[in-house]
């Protein structure tokens, strides 16, 4: 519990920034006033850094696990995905997108650290605390690679298709601002191939694990399935 909630505090941190005026300059999140119109930009601006640094609190805690090596692998870990190389730099690559000009490559590697690299972190740490020997961990972080590319893939085809009321944030943002997606690269329709192409990676990750893995499994299908 301690780890899923560094995870999700770092989540939020990241929404409270991304919404900021600097940065997509959102007014709604979560059917909600997004924390820099409740409040203000100081506060969203704090808020977002409290949330970042508390997720590290968490991880270093004892009740999150009692050895302090599995800890500190936890905090390595959240640390990697959430920095310079992955989500802080994977949405620098976002802004800088907005000039134009990214091949598709470009746009994968992009979507890999802003949303993938938390996705995987979430996932390596899960797998990390129940004590995946190096092959399943592996076979995990493949899994959790797909499944992120999915995730944002599947949230620039609502940015497209669904409604501000079902998303609970605003849409058809995207193109306005010269996001670089693969919906604007490539059509609405190649798009929901590739997310069907990538899902079906994520889930053939999996095929080592059996059964058990049909949780992940049915998260991955969920990512590309979501309307909201
Ligand atoms: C945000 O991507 C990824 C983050 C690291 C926060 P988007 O800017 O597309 O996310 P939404 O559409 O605002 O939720
Ligand atoms: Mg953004
Ligand atoms: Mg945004
Ligand atoms: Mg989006």
């Amino acid at each position: 519990m301690p780890a899923g909630l560094a995870v999700e505090a770092v989540h939020c941190y990241s929404l409270l920034h991304d919404d900021l005026p600097a940065m997509d300059d959102d007014d709604l999140r979560r059917g909600q006033p997004t924390v820099h119109v409740a409040f203000d930009e100081a506060t969203a601006i704090l808020a977002g850094d409290a949330l970042l640094t508390h997720a590290f609190a968490l991880l270093a805690d004892e009740t999150c696990h009692p050895d302090p090596t599995v800890r500190i692998r936890l905090v390595a870990e959240l640390a990697a995905g959430s920095g310079v190389g992955g989500m802080v730099g994977g949405q620098m690559r976002d802004i800088e997108g907005e000039k134009g000009g990214f091949s598709n490559g470009d746009i994968e590697v992009m979507q890999a650290m802003k949303t993938g690299a938390l996705i995987r972190a979430s996932v390596r740490m899960g797998a990390i605390l129940g004590g995946a020997d190096p092959r399943a961990l592996s076979a995990m972080t493949a899994y959790a690679q797909a499944a992120g590319r999915a995730f944002q893939l599947a949230d620039d085809i609502l940015d497209v298709t669904a409604t501000s009321e079902a998303m609970g944030k605003a849409t058809g943002k995207d193109a306005g601002k010269g996001k670089q997606t693969l919906v604007a690269q490539m059509g609405l329709e190649a798009a929901r191939r590739e997310l069907d192409t990538i899902v079906n990676d994520a889930v053939m990750a999996l095929r080592t694990f059996g059964p058990r893995a049909d949780g992940l499994r049915a998260t991955a299908r969920y990512f590309a399935s979501r309307n909201s």
